[in-house]
């Protein structure tokens, strides 16, 4: 009852103070519904024990669009996500679209959200938890403390490159084509968000291309340079081959702070990165739009970087700490409450720290840690979030 009328007084100080934010939930296929579930009650928490009241609305996309209304996206869907301060997005696929047409992939949903709300800037953090650094494959000192930050070009490159498609050839064969392409703009925009983040952290950028091989990385180069030189000349700039990236990656992942890609090899070099930190299923992500000067706003998709895991899905056994931690970016990106995301991060650390681990961060033989379900993860991190918060 007290509780109750201090969470009440909370929320109407919040309400008083700042217009309740806009939030879109698409917790998609797989195990997006269920580490999405664990999002929402995060969400509540937040509602009603800090000065900060969210609208929340629900669209479905992907497999589940799909079924339920014959398209991985529907305009209706589309104009929530334009509508909304910001979408928290589950995971889309599986194998029963796997042979669908490529418009009718569940992936289409998401590939327009990002290009059609302009979505440019990935921001995929590689966090190594202490109590998870044993987790990794690699050695634990190559990997405990890590902190790297890929920035992938996400609305550009071969993903959207025309033309595209497959066609059917005279003597019987097929040819395939996607296209590679980058403008300057495309470029300077990314350089751009990577050198102002570095600003904020180690002050080092790594530009991944194949200029080796490429036109695109060529020009990705020299934009990247000249962005450097002209506007951020105090940040440490090294370019570096894709290839070698991977490589130096998995060998001294520590030398690296921020890392700016493009579409395709910010795809595989973010998985690299992910595993690096032991689990997938720790990842999260924001997809940033251009802050637009008259609305003061700009679109953001937040996403964990695993993806719907059809072989465990509906098993309760997901781990929901990437989703929750794409929720804290969003805290912290799209409303500018860093205090409010520090304490979710914090919670999760510690929820870790104590123990608590989902079935893949589990270890073989460790008899202090115990396992839970997701919704036990969920339990665990809003009894820490209690806590903290007094
Ligand atoms: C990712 C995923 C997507 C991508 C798929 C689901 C389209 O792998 O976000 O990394 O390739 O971008
Ligand atoms: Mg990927």
């Amino acid at each position: 009852m007290g509780d109750d009328t201090r969470a009440q007084r909370k929320t109407e100080n919040g309400r008083s103070m700042t217009a309740n934010k806009k939030l879109l939930i698409l917790p998609g296929d797989g195990i997006g519904p269920e580490v999405m579930d664990q999002v929402v009650r995060v969400v509540d928490w937040y509602g009603k024990e800090r000065a900060v009241k969210f609208d929340l609305d629900e669209g479905r996309v992907g497999g589940a669009a799909i079924e339920a209304e014959g398209t991985p996206l529907s305009d209706a869907t589309f104009a929530k996500a334009e509508a909304a301060d910001a979408v928290l997005f589950g995971a889309v696929g599986g194998p029963k679209w796997d042979t669908n047409s490529f418009d009718m992939k569940p992936e289409r949903g998401l590939l327009r959200l990002r290009k059609d709300l302009g979505l440019f800037a990935n921001l995929r953090p590689a966090i190594c938890f202490d109590a998870l650094a044993e987790s990794s494959s690699l050695k634990t000192e190559l990997v405990a403390g890590l902190d790297i930050m890929i920035v992938r070009e996400l609305t550009g490159g071969v993903y959207f490159g025309e033309p595209r498609g497959i066609e059917d050839l005279s003597d019987g064969t097929r040819r395939a084509v996607d296209t590679q392409v980058y403008t300057t703009p495309e470029i300077e925009r990314i350089a751009r968000v990577a050198f102002d983040l570095a600003r904020k952290r180690g002050n080092l950028v790594h530009s991944a291309e194949k200029s080796n091989v490429m036109h695109t990385g060529v020009l990705w180069r020299e934009v990247v340079q000249k962005v450097h030189d002209e506007e951020f000349p105090d940040v440490e700039l090294h370019h570096i081959l894709a290839d070698n990236c991977s490589m130096q990656l998995v060998r001294n992942p520590k030398q690296f702070d921020v890392i700016v890609t493009d579409n395709l090899f910010g795809d595989i070099l973010s998985d690299v990165g992910a595993m690096l930190t032991g689990s997938l299923g720790n990842l999260p992500s924001a997809s940033l739009g251009a802050f637009d000067e008259a609305t003061g706003k700009r679109h953001a998709l937040y996403e964990p970087v695993h993806g719907s895991a059809p072989d465990i899905a509906g098993q309760g056994i997901a781990n929901p700490i990437a989703s929750l931690l794409s929720f804290a970016m969003a805290l912290r990106y799209s409303f500018d409450l860093g205090e409010d995301a520090d304490l979710l991060e914090t919670a999760i650390g510690n929820v870790l720290a104590s123990g608590m681990r989902t079935a893949d961060i589990m270890p073989a033989n460790n008899p202090k840690v115990a396992k839970v379900s997701t919704g036990g993860m969920g339990d665990t991190i809003l009894r820490e979030l209690g806590k903290l918060a007094g």
